[in-house]
């Protein structure tokens, strides 16, 4: 049985009191949901978020991650120090640290290794370009992503890593994937992990679908067997739209 998750990636939004807003209103509303729903806010709001969502169905994970453990990375925060903080998860290869951040596969491994050996589970992004698509390149894009920064790792590290496919042009435009699509691209990934690693391996690991989700539109993305849950960035920043498509999700996947 594959976990079924729904994650909010706040991104570089929300001060600390608006996240704790927020955070408050969503323990709230999930304690009645059978869902396991992880938060990514700000690094500056993690603390307070992980210590006010104790005892909740809710996890915080950090938005990145660097792979070294300490030292002179100015800028940078290391997974112990996100541990420490409350993180249980962490997201890698987001299109945004790809793209604007020039985050490489190399780099992109090397921070899920880390952040598995600090005892974290990872989100790990994957998705094409508008461009790649259009020259039909998308199935060449994700393999590359996945064996790249998948290549030799442990099957234990396996284990603690979900992916998320998020197509660029899909996020943050209001424009989702077609469910059908999705589903699969899902299946690719499954058959890349099977390639990979041991037969299996792809029907074994939770794959979430993310890109301008919200509650109009997520019904048709959850009844999809392929499609474990949703990574969710402007809906996640409403406390209501997100919780409606936890409910979503929860129904359809019969939890
Ligand atoms: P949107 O839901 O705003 O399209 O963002 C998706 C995303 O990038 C989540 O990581």
């Amino acid at each position: 049985m594959r976990d079924i998750i729904l994650a909010g990636n706040w991104k570089m939004h929300k001060t600390i009191e608006e996240s704790k807003e927020i955070a408050l209103c969503l323990k709230e509303k999930f304690t009645e949901l059978p869902l396991n729903v992880i938060l990514f806010p700000p690094f500056t709001a993690l603390y307070s978020i992980s210590e006010l969502l104790k005892g909740s169905n809710i996890s915080v994970g950090g938005q990145n991650v660097y792979f070294e453990e300490k030292g002179a990375f100015t800028g940078e925060i290391s997974p112990v120090m996100l541990k420490e903080a409350g993180a249980k998860y962490v997201i890698a290869g987001h299109s945004e640290r790809r793209n604007i951040f020039n985050e490489t596969d190399e780099l992109i491994k090397k921070k899920i290794c880390s952040a598995v050996e600090n005892g974290m589970d990872v989100i790990f992004c994957v998705g094409e370009k508008l461009e790649e698509r259009e020259a039909g390149r998308t199935e060449e894009v994700i393999s590359k992503e996945i064996r790249i920064a998948l290549d030799g790792i442990p099957r234990e590290v396996l284990d603690h890593i979900i992916i998320a496919y998020e197509p660029v042009w899909a996020i943050g435009t209001g424009v989702a994937a077609s469910p059908d699509e999705a589903a699969a691209i899902h299946k690719f990934i499954r058959s890349i992990l099977d390639d990979m690693f041991v037969r299996g391996a792809g029907a074994n690991m939770s794959i979430l679908y993310g890109g301008s989700i919200k509650p109009e539109n997520f019904i048709e993305f959850a009844i999809l067997d392929e499609i474990d849950g949703g990574l969710v960035g402007g809906a996640s920043l409403k406390c209501e739209d997100f919780y409606d498509i936890g409910k979503i999700l929860v129904e359809c996947k019969k939890l």
